[in-house]
């Protein structure tokens, strides 16, 4: 672990959970010693997140999502564990330890320090003859020296190690440069610029660092991005490029849209607040970084099918986060760079004050799916659309929308809202049940019914036990008759089980903290979860046997049932059935 034990247990003795939950949460006491409070990390409208001040951690029975005091930390303000230490340290006042502080924190202001180095390499490229390719690109491209500047655009050169012969003279190595995905190795073991013959794009966090890069392919060609892999300072899901220059901008709204090319020509245009994701979907992370700094989002993606789909994928991550969303409707081009070269920015900010909210948007995408003219197509419409206009919270807007879809299908309007008003009672009146389902799940600890995902519930239950009895009873990982993880029916299990157990048999201390660097933060749900079933402490020993037994028991009837399931289809084979 990169932070001493007994560092983060003081750390996390400082940071109460509810103190520290408090300043994001509004909690209150409900029931037993648990505090309640509307998720932060879905939305709902009945508290179904509770904190536990004696165990310290938090859970949300409505998405699942659970841990300690860091990983809260880590999902509400979107930091990697470091982070969430450091800013916790901050927060109570304590000093970071010496060592990491050096070691840690080092590599990675080394890194930064590469980066920066090589983004200014690649910079320096554009005023060099093998630079003149990607200057007349941007030319082609529309893209000014200016804005090049402002972005810091630059050139990767044609060549295989141009920018290792410039850092090694920077005195930087080629483990350095591999660990920060600059290079890669080859077969002989000597390495490679991983960046060639492509307009450079850096990735700049809000803080002003240069985290890694996005390269473009001059023109046409497979791939048209490439981007730094996953380095100690980058991680694609959590950033946005231009965040760091939308951030500053007063319009008050985030665009959000698909290709760097798009967002430098949205800036140049004198649309300040374009961002991009690096080449992945719209993620969680992403949408709660976006909701730092604005509460509404104008969506501007590729005005194509992937275009369109992946903007309905977007909608539903920041309405989760209840920011207002738009969609542009980039009707007569590809995408907003082609768009304000078509039809200038005037045309684009006319787009951008009466772009459609998504309400419309769904039901033009609706429309866009059907032949109205087809009385088949139009009953699947009909159906389809009456279900959006059910679904509007304001009675105005239902009215509004059932006008809309009515005159759309020519049929009378008190069709479509007569209909509407009975698929909604239907809709609420479900709503209503599975709230309550939900809130019983509330009131009572959860029972078997999440075991019933598992693929085998009876071995599943005794390998949460066990992991349960393990946390809660650290002493009983000396029992010799442990089964090994893999014994295990269930994967995740299996893994927190070997963290757990690896840390009680080198004398380490487990928690939700101490665990924080090895589980993933699935995996730490799942374990605060199990954690809230209740265990008997006073007979752990014998609990503790039979779930061993009952694991082992289990994998036993497994192995059988797959040997005569093997036997069987050895038959099958031979006498010639289909597999
Ligand atoms: N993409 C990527 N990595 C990035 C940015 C974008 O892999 N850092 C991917 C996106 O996932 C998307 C596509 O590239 O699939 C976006 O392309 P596009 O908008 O076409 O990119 P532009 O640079 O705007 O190129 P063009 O000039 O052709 O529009
Ligand atoms: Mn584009």
């Amino acid at each position: 672990m990169a932070f001493p034990e007994n560092f983060i247990n003081e750390l996390t003795e400082r940071n109460d959970i509810v103190e520290v939950v408090s300043s994001y949460v509004r909690l209150s006491k409900k029931s037993g010693s648990n505090l309640f409070g509307l998720c932060p990390f879905h939305s709902e409208k009945t508290p179904s997140f509770s904190v536990s001040p004696d165990k310290q951690i938090y859970h949300c029975f409505g998405c699942g999502k659970g841990g300690g005091v860091i990983n809260f930390i880590m999902e509400i303000e979107n930091l990697s564990f470091p982070e969430a230490v450091e800013f916790l340290a901050k927060r109570a006042g304590l000093p970071l330890p010496e060592e990491t502080n050096d070691r840690e924190s080092r590599r990675r202001a080394r890194m930064l320090e590469l980066n920066r180095a090589a983004a200014r390499f690649f910079y320096e490229q554009l005023s060099t003859p093998a630079g003149q390719a990607a200057c007349d690109y941007m030319r082609k491209r529309q893209l000014s020296p200016s804005t090049a500047r402002s972005f810091g655009i630059g050139f990767a050169p044609d060549t295989w190690s141009s920018l290792t012969e410039a850092m090694k003279a920077k005195g930087f190595t080629e483990k350095e440069l591999a660990e920060a995905g600059l290079v890669r190795r080859g077969k002989s073991g000597g390495v490679y610029d991983t960046f060639r013959n492509r307009l450079m794009f850096p990735v700049i966090d809000v803080r002003g660092n240069v985290i890694g890069f996005s390269g473009r392919i001059l023109g046409d060609g497979e791939p048209k991005y490439m981007n730094s892999p996953e380095t100690l300072v980058f991680n694609k899901s959590r950033n946005l490029f231009a965040l760091n220059l939308a951030k500053k901008s007063k319009c008050g709204y985030i665009i959000l849209s698909e290709g760097n090319i798009d967002v430098a020509s949205l800036h140049q245009a004198g649309f300040n607040s374009a961002v991009a994701s690096l080449g992945t979907s719209l993620t969680p992370e992403q949408a709660r970084l976006i909701s730092r700094y604005t509460d509404q989002v104008i969506i501007a993606y590729d005005n194509d099918g992937a275009g369109i789909k992946a903007a309905q994928r977007a909608i539903g991550i920041l309405e989760k986060l209840d920011l207002k969303v738009k969609v542009l409707r980039l009707e007569g081009a590809k995408d907003p760079d082609e768009f304000i070269k078509l039809k200038g920015p005037e045309a684009f900010r006319k787009l951008l004050e009466g772009s459609e909210d998504q309400i419309d948007y769904r039901l033009r995408a609706v429309t866009e799916k059907y032949d109205l003219s087809s009385d088949e197509d139009k009953v699947a419409f009909l159906k389809e659309a009456t279900d959006l206009v059910a679904r509007l919270p304001g009675a105005v807007e239902r009215q509004v929308y059932a006008m809309r879809v009515a005159s759309m299908a020519g049929v009378p309007e008190n069709v479509v809202a007569e209909e509407a008003q009975r698929r909604r009672k239907r809709l609420l009146s479900s709503a209503r049940k599975s709230q309550e389902r939900e809130q019983s799940r509330v009131d009572r600890p959860p029972g078997g019914q999440r075991s019933l995902r598992y693929s085998d519930p009876a071995s599943a239950a005794a390998e949460e036990g066990l992991i349960r009895l393990l946390y809660l009873e650290p002493a009983l990982a000396k029992e010799p008759s442990l089964p090994p993880p893999e014994l295990f029916s269930q994967e995740n299990l299996g893994h927190i089980y070997r963290c757990i157990l690896e840390k009680l048999r080198r004398g380490d201390s487990v928690s939700t903290a101490t665990l924080g660097q090895d589980l993933s933060g699935e995996e730490m749900s799942l374990l605060v979860s199990l954690l809230q079933k209740p265990e008997l402490l006073s007979r752990s020993r014998q609990s503790m046997l039979d779930y061993i037994s009952k694991i082992k028991e289990r994998r036993e009837e497994s192995s059988q049932s797959s040997d005569l399931r093997a036997l069987a289809n050895k038959y099958r084979e031979k006498k010639g059935y289909e597999g």
